[in-house]
């Protein structure tokens, strides 16, 4: 199995104004297999969305290094790779499908094929009917399908997602989730993602990195090899559950 994603010792210092700072990572060293459903855990200000941002060249490191592996994954955000946000962040003067289409405007496509594009992934999440809706106007759940619409609209290689169910319901985040893997086993993209949520982890992830509090370093890895869909009633995940929360030290 190939390597999509290699971070060496990457270490991250916030430096305010004052002259005070932040260490927010020390010395994190991942390596992400192609096609996999990775997983960043850790409790609040572990560092988990600067890792996510550095990983994805949002954000730059102080030390270590980011390497991409896959030349076609490697081109910019709304290339190879996209992101999904916790908040949304959708442009609300912008219809649901202006806003999916923002993903392509950098591709240069002709208007027919961004359309096709667009409504083919409208219709997956099943937002067909909203097409001209303003976000104003779509409940929670809704809205994260349209962030996650354009974030797939562009076919990504890497999928990089910021705890993307945690403004929802668990019932819609359980729907969302359940639509997520489905895409993820039928178009096999690479995911990252961050999340607090242990049993969200172990639903979703091949492998779920535990994150100390600050600064974040690398407590452990744990591989997730249950099969898929995963009953989250089963011995094994209670059994996965109390091993993971054990590794997470608030
Ligand atoms: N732009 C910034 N400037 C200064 N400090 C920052 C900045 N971004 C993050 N930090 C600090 O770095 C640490 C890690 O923040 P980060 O947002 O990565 O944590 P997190 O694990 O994603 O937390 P949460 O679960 O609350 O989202 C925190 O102490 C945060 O205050
Ligand atoms: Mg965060």
């Amino acid at each position: 199995m190939s390597t999509a994603i290699t971070v060496k010792n990457i270490s991250k210092t916030f430096h305010e104004d004052d002259g005070a700072s932040t260490v927010a990572l020390r010395n994190i060293s991942l390596s992400i297999t192609t096609g996999e459903f990775f997983v960043i855990l850790g409790p609040s200000g572990s560092g988990k969305s600067t890792l996510l941002r550095i990983m994805s060249e949002l954000e730059t490191s102080n030390k270590g290094s980011v390497i991409w592996n896959d030349p076609l994954a490697a081109r910019s955000l709304g290339e190879g790779r996209a992101f999904v946000f916790q908040q949304f962040a959708l442009l609300p003067w912008l219809t649901v499908f202006e806003n999916v289409s923002l993903g392509l405007l950098s591709m240069k496509l002709a208007k027919a094929e961004i359309a096709k594009r667009v409504t083919n992934r409208l219709r997956l999440l099943g937002l067909q009917k909203f097409a001209k809706h303003y976000p104003r106007e779509l409940s929670g759940g809704m809205k994260q399908r349209v962030g996650f619409a354009r974030a797939l609209v562009i076919n990504p290689k890497v999928l990089f997602l910021d705890e993307p169910f945690s403004e929802l319901d668990t019932f819609t985040a359980e729907a969302l989730r359940k639509e997520l893997i489905a895409l993820w086993e039928k178009e096999k993209f690479t995911v990252v993602m961050v999340t607090h949520n242990v049993d969200e982890a172990i639903e979703l992830a091949d492998r779920v990195t535990v994150l100390t509090t600050r600064p974040g370093t690398v407590e452990a890895i744990v591989p997730i090899t249950l099969p898929r869909p995963r009953s989250m009633r089963s011995p094994e995940v209670f059994d996965l559950h109390d091993e993971i929360t054990n590794l997470v030290k608030p």
